[in-house]
């Protein structure tokens, strides 16, 4: 079938011959908290989904590990009726009933070393049956409270020591800490057990095509790099939007708001994935040392830059597409006078030779007008008007723009002649649209994520110095909010753009203001 881009006369997608990725290799994936929410819906469905690609390994096996009584037939049979929800198209019957010869279940306290024990067991019996040799990948899906006992006991029961050729492997849902504080705890709390190249701190951003074709984006073309710097580049919005408000999570969200849940994080690994010098090769560290230095060249924010260069929000009622919708203190388990914040933008700069002086606004909010994650670069201004004596009197920038989701593509606006007797000019756009050259391939996001734990690339995971460094940054801003309770909220409607102060914050500096989704 010809692609969209065929049909409208343009090239097929070409691509360069590709090496044919190989199965991961044998290993045991024990999920602790198994029973929860994201087994269900991500972590199943991309082993499923590696399954149909032919990159899960032949000798694998699953071992759920969560506190509800449940036999392995029963977590078997839960996750048969759970897969159609969560797999797309539909699931295929003998690749299904493969994996789920592959998985086990252990019922326990995280907590209770006898639990430990009985999990040793349960392993070198699925080591035998399976051929896993002894290959584990621990996947921490529960409360961040028991990351660090999890671990301990994972240590006492010598289930994390690697030797006689076997790997042990351990992988960290987010937040990995709440602050600067309990971040470097955690740090030197799993790192009495596990060496750092042991440990996968997964960001699930990174598990985003869009995101990683940043790096392929800004690497694999020459066209790019010479103009990606502060000679060119008048300054970059990276921004998270979400319509969703904090559906289910109000207690958790309560505890962590807006800055915490996406800036340290997310954003910040796009961040860096813009704004890296280009790495010496695409080993994990060679990328995450380039990464590294861009978080660490972020100057720390004064209480003073806080007041001026961040903003902070929280959504009262609204709607969107005519649908009412509460404020955030009328969601379920929020408290009625909730000072958390659900929106959190501010403008920083990078302290190098390529940034100096380039001020990047990031921004994230939810229940704001539409979805959308983006990073737009806005070049400078050509150097005058050359069209004097006509009614141009100014020019518009080029303004690229990476759609990360849900719309995934680039594009790239200029200006052009607007067909006529007079010399007008209009802001046109060269787009690339992700789905019309590729096409789709079902993914939860966790696909590639899960196939490098089993293959022992650390590159798309978060190092502990990467971690702490997007602490550091945001140290400052938690403080002069805990010190100074707003007194504004809720300050944004639900269905709107978000606070109007986070509008000022770019257009006190960009003339062509704050990019609402392209
Ligand atoms: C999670 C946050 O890490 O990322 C959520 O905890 C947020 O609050 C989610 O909604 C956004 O991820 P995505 O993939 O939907 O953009």
């Amino acid at each position: 079938m010809a692609t969209t881009a065929e049909a409208l006369g343009g090239q097929p997608a070409a691509t360069a011959p590709e090496r044919p990725a190989q199965p991961g290799s044998p290993c045991v994936m024990v999920i602790f908290g198994a029973a929860g929410d994201l087994t269900k819906r991500k972590l199943i469905p991309a082993l499923y989904n590696l399954a149909s690609g032919g990159l899960l390994p032949r000798d694998f096996a699953v071992v759920g590990v969560a506190r509800p009584e449940m036999s392995s037939d029963g977590f078997r049979e839960k996750l048969r009726s759970e897969i159609r929800e969560f797999v797309t198209p539909d699931v295929r019957t003998d690749i299904w009933e493969q994996l789920e010869r592959q998985l086990y279940y252990l019922p326990g306290e995280f907590s209770d070393p006898a639990m430990y024990r009985r999990l040793q067991a349960l392993l070198a019996d699925v080591d035998d049956q399976h051929g896993t040799h002894g290959n584990y990948f621990h996947y921490l899906a529960t409360a961040p409270a028991f990351f660090a006992e999890v671990v301990r006991q994972l240590g006492l029961a010598g289930l994390a020591r690697e030797d006689a050729g076997r790997w042990r492997r351990v992988v960290f849902e987010k937040p990995f800490g709440r602050d600067l504080d309990t971040a470097r705890g955690l740090n030197r709390d799993i790192g009495q057990t596990l060496h750092e190249r042991q440990v996968y701190r997964i960001d699930h951003y990174l598990g985003k095509e869009t995101v990683q074709n940043i790096l392929a984006f800004r690497f694999s073309n020459g066209i790019f790099e010479p103009i990606w710097n502060r000679r060119y580049i008048d300054h970059l919005q990276i921004t998270a939007a979400e319509s969703v408000g904090v559906e289910r999570r109000g207690s958790y969200y309560e505890q962590s708001g807006a800055l915490r849940d996406m800036m340290p994080n997310h954003l910040f690994q796009l961040l860096s994935l813009t704004a890296m010098e280009p790495p010496i090769s695409f080993a994990a560290d060679a990328v995450r040392d380039e990464q590294a230095k861009i978080l660490h060249a972020i100057p720390a924010f004064s209480p003073e830059e806080v007041l001026k260069r961040a903003v902070r929000g929280q959504y009262g009622e609204g709607a969107i597409n005519g649908h009412r919708l509460p404020g955030y203190r009328g969601e379920a388990d929020v408290a009625p006078d909730s000072t958390t914040e659900t929106f959190a933008a501010f403008k920083l700069f990078i302290d190098n030779w390529r940034w100096a002086d380039v001020p990047f606004y990031v921004r994230t909010g939810k229940r704001l007008r539409a979805r959308f994650t983006e990073i737009a670069i806005q070049f400078k201004r050509a150097p005058f008007v050359l069209f004097r004596d006509t009614p141009v009197d100014q020019l518009t920038p080029n303004r690229l723009v990476m759609h990360l989701q849900p719309d995934e593509g680039i594009s790239l606006s200029f200006g052009a002649k607007v067909p006529g007797p007079v010399m007008r000019l209009g802001t046109v756009n060269m787009s690339f649209n992700y789905g019309d050259y590729f096409g789709t391939t079902p993914s939860t996001g966790y696909e590639r994520l899960l196939y490098d734990c089993m293959i022992g690339d650390a590159t798309l995971f978060q190092r502990a110095d990467m971690v702490e460094a997007g602490w550091h940054v945001v140290a400052p801003i938690l403080d002069v909010w805990k010190s100074l309770p707003p007194r504004n909220f809720p300050n944004y409607s639900a269905g709107s753009n978000g606070p109007r102060e986070a509008d000022e914050l770019v257009e006190r500096h960009a003339r062509y203001g704050r990019v609402h989704g392209s």
